[in-house]
């Protein structure tokens, strides 16, 4: 590895590809040196411009294709360089290197967002907040891609089509543009119980931070570690910010958002600039395998979170970011995460969530970032050297020599480097899986309403009102009288009270309280509690 400090490793690496022009001549991209940048090249000095001009065109040419689609989801966003230290040997859980000794410090590069708005959208929308961080280490990148709260509006990844478009401005007026305040948000909502435990978390203050560096992040998912006997334990991710936990009220987030629109990526930016470099310290929760039926929801349920009342939140180390990126586009908006990129020690579970965002992401840079090279881009680039027989794609940067480019090969020496366990290969979990294929879901993912109502409990007086204030405000700017009665007649399955004082500040008199708050992925006549697949 290069550089003098391994924390540094990422910044070195990146040297190479940075660029100061200051006190330079100007040159074209064929470097030949330019005279005139500011007048076209015409004939005479008030007649058409010429063809010719290859200046003229090159500039434009460039300008003209500046912008590369905005992320699906997370476009607004900003990131800061940094690094992770680890507070001890942690191989007997985990063998992934970054943690296996005291003070070892790792690269990274961690990009925050809000999930719905785009790229120039306001900071203190009502919204998650995307938590992601690139860890560059000596093994290759290794991507925790998270969020600020804990859990998630759905349980299965076919669902997050259907969640964004009902959640993005609707789709005839385009209209609103970074708010859930509207029929199609509410009208899916309403019709996904199993949304109810992340609206609770969402309508509260935690969807306003008062900084990027005073919330938490989790990984949401239940993770494996996997130590060097291999043996695994199941791993829930927290980040918690030494700043502590902090938000602003709705009333401010809206004047904030009215004045300054990048508070938080100011914030972050100028706190960097000045030497107040912000720090999270990085939690597990962990769960022997023997204990993965013990609690009355299911591990692999990402709407569900596990009390730390029940398994406290070991502490691994921390992370600082002290350097802001030297170029927005090049660096925040090229970054390309990813929950698939693992290193030894870390492996996925069965969370139907997380196996859909397994193929999503790569699917999507493909797009974004114009083709299948998007991992040589310097800020994507491991600082572990890369050995494949990859070729050929849009874009590609790496001059492979030889003849090859296969394996096995035994042509013109041979394939010049293997795969190999013994060199530290990547060896996914050798978990037992036995099963029918069926389009169905576990009872143990039906309890929908439990862990709302825990964490409405957990609420102070206040935070609580501030949920209701916050239901009332979105859901008073829902047009239609049925989506409103039966979103607050889902509310009563998570408290009662809330959901009367909800219904008063929307003027409904009479609460329709449903039935059986049906789950919609069902056929409307069935019981889903009754669901058995068809013995083959
Ligand atoms: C970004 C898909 C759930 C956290 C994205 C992107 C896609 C996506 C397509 C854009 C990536 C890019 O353009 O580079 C999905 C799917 C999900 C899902 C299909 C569920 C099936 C989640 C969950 C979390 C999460 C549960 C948190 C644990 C993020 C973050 C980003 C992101 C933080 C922004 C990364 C960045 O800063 O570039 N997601 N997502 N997503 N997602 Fe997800």
């Amino acid at each position: 590895m290069k550089g003098k400090k391994p924390e540094n490793a990422k910044t070195d690496d990146l040297h190479m590809n940075t660029e100061d022009s200051s006190g330079e001549v100007m040159s074209n991209n064929q470097g030949l040196r330019v005279n005139d940048d500011q007048n076209s090249l015409t004939a005479g000095d008030r007649g058409p411009t010429l063809l010719e001009d290859f200046h003229f065109r090159e500039k434009m040419t460039h300008f003209d294709h500046e912008r590369i689609p905005e992320r699906v989801v997370h476009a607004r966003g900003e990131a800061a360089h940094g690094f992770f230290e680890s507070y001890g040997d942690f191989s007997s859980i985990t063998k992934a290197g970054f943690l296996g000794e005291k003070g070892k410090k790792t690269p990274v590069f961690t990009r925050f967002s809000t999930v719905a708005g785009f790229k120039g959208s306001s900071d203190l929308a009502r919204d998650v907040r995307g938590f992601a961080v690139k860890f560059y280490t000596e093994e290759g990148n290794y991507d925790l891609v998270g969020n600020n709260m804990p859990v998630f509006f759905i349980q299965d990844a076919m669902k997050f089509p259907d969640l964004i478009h009902a959640v993005k401005p609707e789709q005839d007026n385009e209209i609103p543009q970074a708010a859930s305040a509207h029929d199609t948000f509410w009208d899916f909502i309403s019709l996904i119980p199993e949304s109810m435990h992340m609206i609770m978390w969402v309508m509260s203050d935690r969807a306003l931070p008062r900084s990027l560096s005073m919330m938490e992040g989790f990984g949401v998912h239940t993770y494996r570690f996997i130590n060097k006997e291999g043996k695994s334990v199941f791993v829930k991710f927290h980040w918690k910010p030494k700043l502590g936990t902090h938000s602003v009220i709705w009333e401010e987030a809206q004047k904030i958002s009215g004045q300054d629109p990048d508070f938080h990526r100011r914030d972050l930016w100028e706190s960097i600039e000045n030497g107040n470099f912000p720090e999270w310290e990085l939690g597990v929760q962990l769960v022997e395998e023997k204990d993965e039926h013990k609690f009355d929801f299911d591990l692999l349920d990402p709407t569900k979170l596990i009390p730390e009342e029940l398994v406290p939140v070991k502490i691994l180390g921390k992370m600082v970011l002290n350097r802001n990126p030297d170029n927005f586009f090049a660096e925040t908006e090229q970054v390309a995460f990813h929950p698939g990129h693992v290193v030894p020690g870390i492996d996925f579970t069965n969370d139907p969530l997380l196996q859909g965002r397994l193929f999503s992401y790569t699917d999507t840079q493909l797009t974004r970032l114009g083709g299948p090279n998007f991992a040589e881009i310097p800020i994507n680039r491991p600082i572990t050297p890369v050995h494949n027989n990859q070729r050929g794609g849009s874009m590609r940067q790496t001059i492979n020599k030889g003849k090859g480019g296969y394996n096995p090969n035994k042509a013109s020496g041979g394939c010049p480097f293997q795969a190999s366990m013994a060199d530290g290969g990547y060896v996914s979990h050798h978990e037992k899986i036995e099963g029918h294929k069926i389009r169905n879901r576990s009872k143990s993912f039906m309890d929908h309403f439990s862990q709302a109502t825990l964490f409405y409990n957990s609420q102070t007086k206040v935070e609580q009102k501030h949920i209701i204030q916050a239901l009332q405000f979105e859901l008073g700017k829902v047009k239609s009288e049925a989506i409103r009665n039966r979103m607050v007649g889902m509310l009563t399955y998570v408290d009662q009270t809330l959901a009367e004082e909800v219904a008063k500040g929307l003027g409904i008199r009479e609460i329709q309280k449903p039935e059986a708050p049906l789950n919609h992925s069902y056929p409307a006549d069935s019981d889903p509690s009754d669901y058995q697949p068809t013995e083959s």
